[in-house]
């Protein structure tokens, strides 16, 4: 199967320039059709809702039509459970706080060593309120989070288990459908930061049975937002932080409320999807399923030349798992030099036009837990769907020489 990668990028404006873009798991590029929308938004619908008149009811309406569209994306039952913010990070705090209102004190949840800060800053903070807060850590062999391992840390008050479905560093896909099973059997509920699985694989809130799933927009090729899912029954259950007499979700967790014409511009990254899924572009959720087999199988491609280039520098190391199989990991690769710092390598690289990236990407403790703090952290390059077979041998070529 060919990959329409002339297609693919011809929806992306930004990408009309002589810069390599592989920093996506960073931001990616914005859609055209989300421009657009934007745009459209600002001078059709730029009034406040909620009021009788036909312009504001268009306006709600529009917007309503956006969120139906977000609920399709990810496949939740109803569009109370779709919640949108201005980040991942701002979201999560949102449901630390309010979920917590329903604890005891002496309660517990669970983070791991491998997430992004978003998800676990918000959950440790809560310590302070004697929530007890464990850890789950990566097993440094294996590179995973091991199921055993998470199984001796629950206990009866287990409330919250936080995990990433894909890690921003290692880029390997945890099987978080087995995990939300494990953790419903114990009694207890799952969060998932689903930021660096959204841009490369379907979404599957109902499939995978998880509790509460978080993912940033603008790393999906949207506007600067965020998305999370919960499930109805929780959310209606819980308390909010708007207004006292707003109890209704998803307004009660959305304080002030979204930015209405990035929320209207989301629609257009489904519109993209499906249109990529099945050249009728009917929104459904098949032609996001074939969407997305067909990103996995262009960014297998990609991943398995950086595999193979990496194989041949025995003094690379890549920090994740080997492979470009789509089962297990997606196109975000990070790798160390056995003496060369990470930072030394990325800065070598920029003068060609490439934007790769070191660093921590604020997944803090995972490196300094590998004992990569001190060389800067990873090399990461984060690849995109856009992103084409003669970038990344450009790439190859330049790191060759540097390392
Ligand atoms: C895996 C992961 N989780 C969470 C975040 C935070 O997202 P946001 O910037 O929307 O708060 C990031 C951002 O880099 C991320 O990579």
């Amino acid at each position: 199967m060919t990959f329409p990668i002339d297609f693919v990028r011809s929806q992306f404006p930004g990408l009309n320039n002589d810069m390599i873009l592989m920093d996506n798991a960073g931001g990616s590029q914005t859609l055209q059709t989300v421009v657009d929308r934007i745009g459209h938004y600002l001078i059709n619908h730029d009034v406040q809702l909620g009021a009788s008149y036909t312009t504001s009811q268009a306006a709600g309406e529009a917007l309503d039509d956006a969120v139906a569209s977000v609920q399709l994306w990810i496949n939740a039952k109803a569009k109370e459970e779709v919640i949108i913010g201005p980040s991942t990070t701002a979201l999560l705090h949102i449901l630390s706080l309010c979920i917590s209102k329903q604890w005891q004190k002496g309660d517990e949840i669970i983070i791991t060593d491998v997430d992004h800060e978003a998800n676990r800053a918000c959950w440790n903070s809560l310590a302070k309120q004697a929530f007890v807060i464990k850890t789950w850590c990566i097993n440094t062999n294996s590179m995973q989070l091991e199921t055993d391992d998470l199984l001796d840390l629950m206990t009866d008050k287990t409330r919250m288990v936080c995990v990433t479905h894909v890690s921003n560093v290692l880029g390997n896909i945890n099987p978080i459908k087995d995990w939300a099973q494990l953790v419903h059997d114990q009694g207890a509920q799952i969060c998932v930061d689903g930021v660096a699985f959204a841009p490369h694989r379907s979404i599957d809130v109902q499939d995978w049975d998880v509790d509460y799933y978080v993912f940033s927009t603008y790393k999906t090729f949207g506007p600067h937002q965020a998305v999370m899912y919960g499930k109805q029954a929780l959310l209606e259950d819980m308390p909010g932080l708007n207004h006292e007499f707003i109890t209704t979700s998803p307004y009660k967790f959305q304080p002030g409320n979204v930015n209405y014409e990035l929320a209207y511009g989301l629609k257009g990254v489904v519109e993209y999807l499906c249109r990529l899924g099945n050249s009728s572009g009917k929104l459904s959720r098949s032609h996001l399923s074939l969407a997305f087999q067909q990103i996995a199988v262009h960014e297998a491609r990609l991943v398995q030349k950086l595999v193979d280039f990496i194989a041949t520098k025995p003094q690379l190391r890549i920090i994740g798992a080997n492979t470009s199989d789509p089962e297990q990991r997606v196109a975000t690769l990070s790798f160390v030099h056995e003496i060369m710092n990470s930072k030394d390598i990325v800065e070598a690289v920029d003068p060609h036009q490439i934007g790769i990236r070191f660093g921590d990407f604020y997944a803090v403790e995972l490196i300094k837990t590998l004992g990569l703090a001190e060389q800067n952290g990873v090399v990461r390059i984060s690849l995109a769907h856009y992103n084409t077979e003669a970038e990344v041998e450009k790439l190859i070529g330049v790191l060759g020489e540097v390392v």
